[in-house]
C-alpha cells in the first residue's frame, strides 16, 4: 500500500559507522518527511552516541535479529560492513521490510542471489546504494548515450584515482573476507556505471591484473631504524610525525570512534597502511566484455594525491570525455563532422558525493512511499558484484573468468519485478 504524503517514513539504520552516522544520519536529520526509529549495531556506545548526536528517540539493538523481531520500520538502510550485508538484508526482508543495501550488495554474486530469492518470496523491494547514478554529469552521459549522441556504444574506459583509497588498508576493507576484495567493494560502483550505460548488454567475461605496489612494508617512504618497527596504528606509531601517509585525527573528539566507543569492540580504523595484513590491491586494471559487443576497462589506483574518475566513452559516431574533477562538462567529439562540443551540466556540491547522496536517499524514500522502483535494483546489484567477483578471481588465479561460472545473469528471476 502507498503511504500518504502526510505520514513520516520510519526507517531503521543498520550499521552506524562512517556511512550510517555521517551520511545517512546527517541527511535524515535534515528531513521532515522521514525519521529514524531504530538503530542496529553491535557497538552499543556508538549507537548511543549517534542517537544523542542527532537527538533521536530511536531504539537501539546490538542484535540486528532482535531489531527486526521487535520493530516494523517502513524501510531499513543497511550500512554495515560488506560481509554482513547478506545476513542483515535477509533479516529485514524476512520480516517484510524493504531495504536500501549499501554497495556492494553483498561480497559474492551467490550471496546477492540469496537476497534476491528471499525478496521474491517475501515480495519485498531491494534497493542498492549506487550513488554514482545520481551524479549529474554521469546521468547526463546516460541520457546522451540513450539518445544516440555518439551512435552505437563500443568501448567504455574509466580510470579512477582515489586519494582516500589508501585508508582502505587501515580498515576492514583491506581483507577479502570482509569486503570481497576492492574490485567488489569499490569496483562494483564503477562496474554498475558501465552496466547502467550499456543497459542493452550483459557482462559475460572479465580479466584483471592487480597487486600491491606501494602500500607494503618494503616501500615505507622514510628510514626505519633497526628494532624500532613502524605501526601498528598511526596514532601510536613512533614515525607518525614524519610519515607522509599517517592517518591522524583528534580521536578524542571523534563522535563515533573516540576511545570510549572503540573500547567496546576494539575496532579502530587507523592501522598502518604499509604493514597491515592486507590481501587486496592498491592498483589494478580490469577489462570486461559484454554480450552486445561492447568492451570496457576500469583501472583503479589508491596511491595518488587526488581523486578523479576519467571516462572515455566511444560510440561508432563519436566519443565522450568526462572527468569528475570537472563535473560540469562533457566533451563530445563527433566522428566525422563538426567541432568538438561541450555539454554543460549543472552540478551541486551540496550533500555527500557531489550531491548524489541526498538524491539516493530521496529515491529510496520515494520508492517506499509510492511503491515505485528505486534508481538501482537488486538486479543491478548482482550484475555489478558479479563483475567485481570475476575480476577478483581473475587476478588471484591468473585467468580470464566467465561470469556464468559465478551466476546466470539471464535467469528469469532477475527479470521479474520485485515486488
Ligand atoms: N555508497 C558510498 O559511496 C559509500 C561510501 C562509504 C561507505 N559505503 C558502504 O557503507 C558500508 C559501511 O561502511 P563504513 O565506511 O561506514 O564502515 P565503518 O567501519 O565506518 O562502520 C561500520 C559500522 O557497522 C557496524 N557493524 C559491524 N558489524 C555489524 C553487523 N553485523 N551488523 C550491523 N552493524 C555492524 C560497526 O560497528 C560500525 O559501526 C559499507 O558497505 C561500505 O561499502 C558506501
Amino acid at each position: 500500500m502507498k503511504k500518504s504524503n502526510n505520514t513520516k517514513i520510519r526507517l531503521a539504520i543498520v550499521g552506524v559507522g562512517t556511512r550510517g552516522f555521517h551520511s545517512f544520519g546527517g541527511m535524515m536529520s535534515r528531513r521532515t518527511d522521514a525519521e529514524i526509529v531504530a538503530l542496529g549495531d553491535p557497538n552499543a556506545p556508538r549507537m548511543k552516541a549517534v542517537a544523542a548526536h542527532y537527538g533521536l528517540k530511536a531504539r537501539c539493538y546490538r542484535a540486528v535479529a532482535e531489531l527486526f523481531l521487535r520493530e516494523k520500520p517502513d524501510g531499513a538502510i543497511i550500512s554495515s560492513p560488506d560481509h554482513t550485508h547478506e545476513g542483515n538484508a535477509l533479516l529485514a526482508i524476512n520480516s517484510g521490510v524493504p531495504v536500501l543495501i549499501e554497495k556492494p550488495m553483498a561480497t559474492t554474486a551467490a550471496a546477492c542471489m540469496h537476497i534476491i530469492e528471499a525478496a521474491r518470496t517475501r515480495k519485498v523491494a531491494v534497493a542498492v546504494g549506487f550513488n554514482l547514478r545520481h551524479v549529474p554529469v554521469l546521468k547526463k552521459a546516460k541520457e546522451l548515450i540513450v539518445r544516440g549522441e555518439i551512435g552505437r556504444l563500443m568501448l567504455i574506459q574509466n580510470q579512477e584515482f582515489y586519494k582516500g583509497g589508501r585508508s582502505y588498508m587501515a580498515r576492514w576493507h583491506r581483507k577479502y573476507e570482509f569486503s570481497g576484495g576492492l574490485w567488489v567493494h569499490k569496483g562494483s560502483h564503477d562496474f554498475d556505471v558501465f552496466n547502467w550505460w550499456n543497459s542493452t548488454g550483459t557482462p559475460v567475461r572479465a580479466a584483471c591484473f592487480a597487486g600491491v605496489n606501494a602500500l607494503r612494508p618494503d616501500r615505507i617512504p622514510f628510514p626505519v631504524k633497526k628494532g624500532r618497527p613502524v605501526g601498528p596504528r598511526c596514532e601510536i606509531c613512533r614515525y607518525r610525525k614524519i610519515c607522509p601517509d599517517a592517518l591522524l585525527w583528534n580521536r578524542a573528539e571523534d563522535p563515533i570512534f573516540n576511545p570510549a566507543i572503540t573500547k567496546a569492540d576494539g575496532y579502530i580504523p587507523g592501522l598502518c597502511m604499509y604493514t597491515s595484513d592486507k590481501d587486496t590491491h592498491d592498483n589494478g586494471i580490469t577489462i570486461l566484455e559484454y554480450d552486445n559487443n561492447v568492451r570496457a576497462s576500469h583501472a583503479e589506483c589508491f596511491v595518488c594525491n587526488f581523486s578523479d574518475r576519467r571516462y572515455t566513452i566511444v560510440g561508432d559516431r563519436g566519443t565522450m570525455e568526462i572527468s569528475l574533477e570537472h563535473p560540469t562538462e562533457i566533451r563530445i567529439r563527433p566522428r566525422w563532422s563538426g567541432e568538438d562540443r561541450i555539454v554543460r551540466v549543472p552540478h551541486a556540491e551540496e550533500g555527500g558525493h557531489g550531491g548524489s547522496d541526498p538524491e539516493l536517499l530521496d529515491a529510496f524514500i520515494a520508492s517506499i512511499r509510492n511503491r515505485t522502483a528505486h534508481s538501482a535494483t537488486a538486479r543491478d546489484g548482482v550484475r555489478a558484484v558479479a563483475v567485481g567477483e570475476a575480476a577478483e578471481l581473475s587476478w588471484r588465479n591468473h585467468r580470464m573468468v566467465d561470469i556464468s561460472e559465478l551466476v546466470d545473469l539471464h535467469q528469469p528471476i532477475l527479470n521479474e519485478k520485485i515486488p
